[in-house]
C-alpha cells in the first residue's frame, strides 16, 4: 500500500502531539507528506443563559460571548501552529501543511480524509477530554467507526 498523504488530527493534547510523531515519522519512512488539521467545535451555551422567553436562536448574541469566541478560534489557531513547528523542528525536511476548519471533530476528520484523497489517518488515543478512565475518546472512537480509509489510533 502506498501511503502518499497522511492526516494527522491534532487538538493539541499529549496523545495528539504523539500521534503527530508518529505520522512524521511514518511519513519520513514512506516519503509521504502530513496534514495537520484541527477543528473548531461548536460552543453551546447551557439553556439558562439566554434570556427567559427567549430561544437560543432568538437571543442577540452578547459581545462577550463573540470575544470568546475569537479567542477560542485564535487558541486553535495556536495549537495548530504549535503542532506544526514541533513536527518542522524535528523533521526538517517533511512536507507539511495546516488546515483549521470548524465543525464537529470526527465528522470532518472523515470528511477530509475522503475529499483530500489521504491514504491513512492518525489520531490519539485521547485528547483533551476529562474522563481518564476510557480507553478511546469520542472523536477517536467516531473516526474508527465511520472512516473510510485506514486510520491509525496511537496508544
Ligand atoms: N478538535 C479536534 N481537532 C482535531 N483532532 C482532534 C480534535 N479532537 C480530537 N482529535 C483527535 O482525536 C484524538 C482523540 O481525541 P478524543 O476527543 O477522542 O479524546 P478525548 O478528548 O479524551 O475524549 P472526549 O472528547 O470524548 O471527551 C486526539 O488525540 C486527536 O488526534
Ligand atoms: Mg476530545
Amino acid at each position: 500500500m502506498a501511503i502518499k498523504r497522511i492526516l494527522a488530527a491534532t487538538d493539541g493534547s499529549k496523545k495528539s502531539m504523539e500521534a503527530v510523531e508518529k505520522a512524521a515519522m511514518i511519513a519520513e519512512e514512506m516519503g509521504s507528506e502530513v496534514e495537520l488539521f484541527n477543528v473548531i467545535e461548536p460552543v453551546t451555551l447551557p439553556a439558562g443563559m439566554y434570556p427567559v422567553g427567549m430561544s437560543a436562536r432568538a437571543a442577540i448574541t452578547p459581545t462577550w460571548v463573540t470575544d470568546y469566541y475569537d479567542e477560542y478560534k485564535k487558541e486553535h489557531q495556536n495549537t495548530l501552529e504549535k503542532s506544526y513547528k514541533e513536527i518542522k523542528n524535528k523533521h526538517k525536511d517533511l512536507q507539511v501543511s495546516k488546515k483549521l476548519v470548524e465543525g464537529l471533530a470526527a465528522t470532518k476528520i472523515v470528511e477530509e480524509a475522503k475529499e483530500g484523497d489521504f491514504d491513512l489517518i492518525v489520531v490519539g488515543a485521547r485528547g483533551l477530554g476529562f474522563f481518564e478512565e476510557l480507553v478511546l475518546g469520542s472523536t477517536s472512537k467516531l473516526v474508527v467507526d465511520k472512516a473510510e480509509t485506514p486510520v491509525l489510533v496511537v496508544k
